[in-house]
């Protein structure tokens, strides 16, 4: 068993973002990316200015997210809601626990988000993902818009090419 005292200093628990985080849809897969980059970045040095920068991020990711999957008409959408409001209660309760920052306490918030970022999206963002590029599809296969020229095989097998 290994102690606290004879893990390296900085052997910090960091995630990378990669492209196997995708979910297809690319203004989520880019804020997602960015709050790899700020999970990443937060340190003893820095804690309270990335905190918050990384808190407002947060709310605005979870918010366009939301909107994307309201405006689309995602089924799903208010369990969604519910995760990410499971998600800032949760952060919430650390960050009032009122514990000074130390190197422990920031490498336990960022395992912690890191975790929740990793599981979140390839369990619940990408089934959103796949949904949405399923409409994609059927809004290609079944246009809205207005006629356009046929001349494909089912023209031709009814004689109109
Ligand atoms: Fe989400």
């Amino acid at each position: 068993m290994s102690s606290v005292l004879e893990r390296p200093a900085h052997a910090g628990f960091v995630v990378e973002w990669r492209d196997g985080f995708r979910i297809g849809v690319a203004q989520v897969d880019a804020e997602h990316r960015h709050l790899f980059t700020l999970v990443k970045s937060l340190s003893m040095a820095n804690v309270q200015d990335t905190l918050g920068e990384l808190l407002d991020y947060v709310v605005t990711h979870f918010t366009n997210e939301q909107e994307l999957m309201e405006a689309s008409g995602f089924p799903d959408f208010r369990q969604h809601l519910a995760l990410h409001e499971a998600f800032s209660a949760q952060v919430a309760e650390f960050l009032s626990s009122g514990s000074e920052w130390n190197e422990d306490r920031i490498q336990e918030l960022r395992k912690f988000l890191n975790k929740w970022l990793v599981g979140h999206i390839l369990t619940h963002d990408l089934r959103f993902g796949r949904w949405y590029m399923e409409q994609g599809r059927h809004a290609q296969a079944h246009p809205v818009t207005a006629a356009r020229p046929k001349t494909g095989w089912f023209d031709r097998l009814l004689g109109r090419a």
